[in-house]
């Protein structure tokens, strides 16, 4: 099938229940900078936003304003959470009719909204659960965001007063699908969006004695976008991917990966912020040089911040997990630096999902 042509993901919008405060979260623990905003203030009257970045990441968190809002039902549905991957595209009318006409269904029709910055153009169509794809195109645009937002007030939050962690680009963006709709995901993202497969792991790679999945990485023609697709496998407890399901009410996205050039530097920083990492034993770093060989980075400082290795033919990287960032157990982050490598850790599975059902095991739900 051929491509729709993506240029990268434009932003990850995530629908909240009090976006001033995610907004203070991903700056102060994540290191991202505020820089727009959308509410009363800016004649915005159904929802507030807030648009963050760091290196090449955008987010933007929107909460409702009252219980008029028409995406209201998704924070009692799902609690915090991604709504909407936004894709950028040469042509949004091009890139929404030939996806619908390949079986996507539509979710808004593609719009020019205009404002003094000049013209941005969206549109949106529906993938897995009540997350969409959004088309934009901001060639004609040069706002700080998009029309309705203004650039922060510095009072608020000024610019020099951000501090970055280092991250530079989202690597991947994970999806959680129900036990036997993996393969439905796969075949879609390859129909309407001309995506092919990078790898798949089935459950002998990816078990314990109680959790398993089955995961599929989907990419397109250029290899800048990847979505690994997991569904859960059948296991003696409940898995990872059916405890997200619940919690969630059913398929979104699991986590997503950004990627730093200097994962140490990284870690570090986001340690003394406070945010919360997952942790393998001790053992896992006296296995460690046997198993990927000689690397650049200080074993003692991996295992000091828990940061995971793992090799393939073309190289290594370096991985580590968030704990959930929601009471609920649903999204978490993974950071990520690649030497060479373009795997997706397969060899720290074992050791990681032994330390996920550690959680679930204090939170009742293994
Ligand atoms: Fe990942």
């Amino acid at each position: 099938m051929n491509d729709i042509p993506l240029r990268k993901i434009d932003h990850v919008r995530f629908f909240v229940g009090n976006a001033r405060q995610s907004a203070f979260f991903y700056r102060n623990a994540f290191g991202f900078d505020v820089v727009a905003y959308a509410g009363l203030e800016t004649k915005v009257r159904h929802e507030a936003g807030y648009v963050l970045k760091q290196g090449d990441i955008t987010f933007v968190l929107t909460s409702p304003l009252s219980d008029q809002h028409p995406e209201c039902y998704r924070l009692i549905k799902h609690g915090d959470g991604v709504m909407d991957i936004a894709l950028e595209v040469p042509d949004v009318r091009a890139a929404f009719d030939e996806a619908v006409r390949r079986g996507a269904q539509p979710v808004r029709p593609p719009e020019a909204l205009e404002d003094e910055y000049g013209v941005y153009e969206t549109a949106s169509i529906l993938a897995y659960g009540d997350t969409t794809h959004s088309f934009v195109n901001r060639d004609r645009y040069r706002g700080v965001f998009a029309p309705g937002f203004k650039p922060i007030d510095p009072d608020r939050y000024n610019p020099s007063t951000a501090r970055p962690v280092g991250l530079v680009a989202i690597d991947h963006m994970v999806a959680n699908v129900e036990e036997g709709k993996m393969n439905e995901w796969v075949d879609w993202y390859a129909k309407v969006l001309g995506f092919t497969q990078l790898i798949s792991f089935d459950d002998k790679d990816i078990s314990t004695e109680y959790s398993a999945l089955m995961s599929k990485v989907m990419q397109n023609g250029t290899g800048r976008i990847k979505f690994p697709i997991n569904e859960p496998a059948k296991a003696k407890r409940r898995s990872q991917i059916e405890e997200y399901l619940t919690y969630y009410g059913g398929p979104g996205v699991q986590h997503i990966a950004m990627m730093t050039g200097d994962i140490i530097k990284t870690v570090r920083a986001m340690r003394a912020n406070d945010v919360s990492f997952l942790r393998v034993p001790k053992t896992y770093y006296e296995a460690l040089t046997d198993r990927v060989g000689t690397i650049q980075e200080d074993i003692r400082e991996l295992a000091e911040l828990g940061i995971l290795v793992d090799r393939d033919d073309e190289g290594y990287m370096l991985q580590i997990f968030t704990k959930p960032v929601s009471d609920r157990p649903t999204l978490f982050f993974e950071i990520i630096q690649r030497r060479g490598s373009k795997s997706f850790g397969k060899g720290n599975f074992k050791a990681l999902f032994e330390a996920i059902e550690r959680e679930q095991a204090l939170r009742g739900t293994l």
